[in-house]
């Protein structure tokens, strides 16, 4: 009984002591940053975003805490970019194609060929126009953090195909995005922009015949369980913008800022490090699997894709600037030798 009641005079002791002190760190409430995002877990960005999660946590230990959404569970492709700028959410990381209603400029990383492959986006990414490009949407309410890559978009359709001409008047789901629209004019295919939560369904229920994206993508939503043939057109680069609202990003205090400005630039590093392995192993599993079969282009083939986009780069040159388009496509060039370079300046 004495026991009992010492146990109690303990407890309340300890309750009144800690009310009184607003226990400091332990009680402090932390920040919630919501991170919401419509791909798998066991993709690059699904990966990323729970590296993000434990890095940040990690750094600012009680001050933040950050809750990640993936599969479009909290906002979908629609309702992402509207809640975030009504802070409904804090984090978002779109693909580069669902950013042209914000900047026409960023209609850069969608002309179609435009990257030799992923390292060539990278490297476009870091430069000082790459750079430009993650502050060119402040004024909207937007501010872009990072990059994040994925890796390189292929065609896939339910017939068999090779060459522009094979995917005449068929429909492929596009994301948001006017070049993506030209584009499919472009083959003479038509382009539905929807959403890619709906995607899986629209190609099983015959709404669309056929689709691009990332293998990783394709493979963690079963794509090619409803798709006859992938040919690996490489045609152009999926990667992410990493944006928050620019309104609280700016008014959070100096502290925190600094640690998430330094989880995000790590979860940046191990983004970019898996996302040619999550690819690899996505083509890979998708071959295994035997559904879908999986076609390399000819040369001859590949410049018949190559041909047919020539009117998109027209059409989108004045609006993204012939400038940028040219520092784009000067990230595929092979890196001068350095001897040759210190010739160069004399
Ligand atoms: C798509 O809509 O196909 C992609 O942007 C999805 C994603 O976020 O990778």
């Amino acid at each position: 009984m004495f026991k009992k009641i010492t146990n109690l005079f303990t407890a309340i002791t300890f309750v009144a002591v800690t009310s009184l002190f607003g226990f400091s760190a332990s009680a402090q409430t932390p920040i919630v940053i919501k991170l919401s995002h419509v791909v798998a877990e066991n993709t690059p960005k699904g990966q990323a975003s729970l590296k993000f999660k434990e890095l940040a946590e990690k750094k600012l230990p009680g001050k933040v805490q950050v809750q990640v959404f993936p599969n479009s569970q909290l906002f979908g492709d629609a309702k992402e970019m509207e809640a975030l700028l009504l802070n409904d959410v804090q984090i978002i990381a779109p693909s580069l194609s669902k950013f042209d209603r914000y900047t026409k400029k960023i209609q850069v990383f969608d002309l179609p060929f435009i990257f030799k492959d992923a390292d060539a986006a990278l490297k476009f990414e870091n430069s000082k126009e790459g750079k430009a490009l993650l502050k060119s949407m402040e004024d909207k309410g937007l501010i872009g953090l990072n990059y994040w890559a994925n890796g390189m978009r292929h065609f896939a359709a339910n017939k068999d195909f090779r060459v522009p001409a094979d995917i005449k008047g068929l429909k492929f789901r596009i994301q948001a995005s006017d070049v993506y629209e030209s584009l499919m004019k472009a083959f003479g295919a038509n382009g539905q922009k929807m959403a890619f939560a709906e995607v899986y369904q629209a190609l099983q229920t015959g709404v669309v015949d056929g689709q691009e994206n990332s293998f990783s993508n394709m493979y963690s939503q079963k794509f090619h369980e409803v798709q006859k043939t992938i040919v690996e057109t490489n045609h152009g680069i999926l990667d992410y913008m990493v944006v928050v609202n620019a309104k609280w990003w700016n008014g959070l205090p100096a502290d925190v800022k600094k640690g998430l400005t330094e989880a995000m630039n790590e979860a940046t590093i191990f983004n970019n490090q898996i996302a040619k392995q999550k690819n690899d192993e996505a083509r890979a599993a998708i071959e295994a699997a035997g559904k879908a079969k999986i076609v390399k282009l000819t040369d001859a083939q590949l410049a018949e894709w190559k041909k047919a986009v020539q009117p998109v780069y027209k059409q989108f040159e004045a609006e993204i600037g012939a400038d940028l388009i040219k520092a784009a496509q000067a990230s595929s060039n092979p890196a001068q030798p350095k001897a040759e370079k210190a010739k160069d300046k004399k």
